[in-house]
């Protein structure tokens, strides 16, 4: 639930009240997400080097607002991986990160690449405003699932960012001297990048957050057992309201009415799916305020 606070962009590690840390209220699910989501949050700079070699020509303005992103979201990193160390004290950002950057490199962040992997500066975009769809749903979701207080300041503060960003992308999606996209391609871009959140970088970040580098010939990675463990996370924490906003700002991305049929079928659809891959968990359609 929200409190109604308002965080503005610009805030820094000293604003947060580290002091009301509340450790029985850190559940140890939560934390072994928050965990992976730091690693993930860390490993913006190759994204934001992949970034500017595909916007290298969009001049200062475009160039200096992917680097100040990028800043950001390193920022949720460090806010996350000292949560995470505060909650959890074997858990080590630093090495962690270490582990999961040594074995996720995908092929786009090589220097070689100097085009977008979505075949233009528009598809890039959409892409990237589907990303942070997700994570301005995903920490509003985990905001108003926790109960530990530094926690949820920090999802609020995060949350807050992921939007800015959205409006960002989308905005810079239309800045752009390229034809626009039929339809169909940007559905399928956008569709492209929510099926990619099953590929191997939630799963390893999850593998190298919660397995200790000791434990690891013992329990080596399985993409399948750590990209179930996210999405048993997911299942856990979102609530019909989190769903209908993501699908809203997907469905405005791709040139669709954010409250029309399409977008109120894509979140039935997309809530009846996350309903049957909980599985065991009994997700409460608690409507809930975001
Ligand atoms: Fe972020
Ligand atoms: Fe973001």
């Amino acid at each position: 639930m929200t409190d109604g606070t308002v965080y503005k962009q610009g805030w820094t590690l000293d604003d947060v009240q580290w002091s009301k840390f509340d450790r029985s209220k850190a559940e140890p699910w939560l934390i072994a997400a928050i965990k992976a989501a730091a690693l993930v949050e860390f490993n913006a700079p190759d994204y934001v080097s992949y970034l500017k070699r595909v916007f290298k020509d969009a001049g200062p303005v475009t160039l200096d607002a992917i680097e100040q992103w990028g800043c950001e979201e390193s920022q949720h990193g460090r806010a996350l991986g000292r949560w995470a160390e505060m909650a959890d004290p074997t858990f080590n950002l630093d090495e962690a990160f270490a582990r999961f950057r040594a074995g996720y490199q995908p092929p786009h962040f090589a220097e070689s690449e100097t085009t977008s992997i979505r075949g233009s500066r528009r598809g890039e975009m959409i892409a990237r405003c589907v990303v942070e769809s997700g994570t301005s749903s995903y920490y509003t979701a985990i905001r108003d699932a926790t109960q530990e207080p530094v926690l949820k300041e920090i999802a609020g503060r995060i949350a807050a960012d992921e939007f800015r960003h959205y409006k960002l992308f989308y905005e810079t999606l239309n800045e752009q001297d390229e034809p626009d996209l039929p339809f169909w391609k940007k559905l399928m871009v956008a569709v492209g990048r929510i099926t990619e959140s099953d590929d191997d970088e939630l799963a390893y970040a999850y593998y190298c957050a919660n397995v200790a580098a000791a434990d690891t010939t013992k329990q080596p990675y399985e993409r399948k057992r750590y990209s179930q463990a996210t999405t048993a996370t997911t299942t856990r924490i979102y609530r019909r309201p989190h769903i209908n906003k993501l699908v809203q700002m997907v469905a405005k991305v791709v040139g669709a009415e954010p409250h029309g049929r399409l977008s109120k079928l894509g979140s039935a659809l997309l809530w009846r799916l996350l309903r049957l891959r909980s599985g065991s968990h009994q997700v409460e359609a608690v409507p809930v305020p975001v």
